[in-house]
């Protein structure tokens, strides 16, 4: 199951990720964090103080080469673009740590949550590429991974509007929009759920930095039942950003009962993989068409494997 917290800059999406992804592997769940944000501080989130781990998004003919695997319909790792979708002898992918890409790619945070992280917005891309050819590195990862029940993805999200310009934005069982109780929190709320509309995006909304239940009351009525809970204004998370070795398990009882409401709606959600998939197509024609033929000089729609849809071994479709 994949979350994705999203939200203003600075209202609590690292944090509140890195936290989730810790209560999970505190609960013994099978956990993968992924930076997405141009910003990468999740790692630092988790406690990792080493050197960060080699980012998903900078050999991208090696991740596409490793996805693309036997698939007949993709010629070379240079026609396979963001959105290109897997079909019959692709690559597919589980959260096996030892697994070839997450052993090339995962850190393993001291608590012992793998992360991956797309990498920085660095020199050599100013100018002739945007950062989204990196989160593209993430949309790919996720269009291939095969996880099931009881096993998480966690991923902090760039801020605003920027999970747009591309289908990744559809790839998540649950999107958490971290909102503090404020006009404009709020207003991103709308603005992505506007956005989302029609895209069949599970959105719910994480109150972060909340005060006291004026701000909580606040909050719910102004978003309504989206609400799924709420996290105060935590010692907790204070005292960590200060280096303290704070455990999970030391975190304020209010604030886990927030994070538990999480990964309740998390757990009520299913994937509809056939629905999935057809997402997947639906973007990689959309991009196709806008900018990805002409780049690769070829008709991408000829990358879609009319009856194919990725799923599960355990999957009785299978
Ligand atoms: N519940 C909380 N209690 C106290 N401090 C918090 C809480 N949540 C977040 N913070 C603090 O607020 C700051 C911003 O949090 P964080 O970095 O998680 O936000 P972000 O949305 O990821 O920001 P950016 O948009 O820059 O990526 C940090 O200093 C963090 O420690
Ligand atoms: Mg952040």
């Amino acid at each position: 199951m994949r979350i994705a917290f999203v939200g203003k800059g600075g209202s609590g999406k690292t944090t509140s990720a890195a936290v989730f992804a810790r209560y999970l592997a505190a609960l013994g769940r099978p956990v993968l964090a992924i930076d997405a944000d141009i910003n990468q501080h999740l790692g630092q989130a988790l406690g990792h103080d080493g050197r960060a781990p080699r980012a998903l998004g900078t050999d991208l003919p090696w991740l596409k080469d490793h996805l693309r695997g036997a698939n007949p319909l993709i010629a070379s790792a240079d026609q396979m673009i963001k959105t290109t979708p897997p079909g019959p002898g692709s690559r597919m992918l589980d959260l096996d740590p030892s697994g070839e890409l997450l052993t090339r790619y995962a850190a393993t945070s001291p608590d012992g949550v793998r992360y991956l992280v797309t990498g920085e917005f660095d020199e050599a891309d100013i100018g002739v590429s945007c950062y989204h050819s990196k989160t593209g590195a993430v949309e790919l990862y996720l269009n291939h991974l095969l996880d099931g029940p009881g096993e998480y993805v966690v991923v902090d999200m760039t801020a605003g509007a920027d999970a747009f310009a591309s289908g990744l934005f559809t790839r998540f069982d649950l999107t958490v929009l971290v909102s503090e109780p404020t006009r404009r929190g709020v207003g991103v709320f709308r603005q992505y759920a506007e956005h989302a509309d029609g895209h069949g995006v599970a959105l719910r909304v994480l109150g972060n930095k909340i005060a006291d239940d004026a701000d909580a009351a606040w909050l719910h009525e102004q978003v309504g039942d989206a609400l799924v809970g709420c996290v105060g204004q935590s010692a907790w998370v204070r005292a960590a950003e200060r280096g303290a070795v704070a455990r999970v398990t030391d975190l304020e009882p209010a604030n886990v009962a927030a994070f538990d409401s999480v990964l309740a709606a998390l757990d009520a959600r299913e994937r509809d993989w056939a629905a999935y998939h057809r997402g997947t197509v639906a973007f990689h024609l959309r991009n196709a068409e806008a900018w990805g033929n002409r780049a690769v000089g070829t008709d991408l729609a000829a990358q879609v494997a009319p009856d194919f849809v990725p799923a599960p071994v355990t999957s009785p479709t299978h």
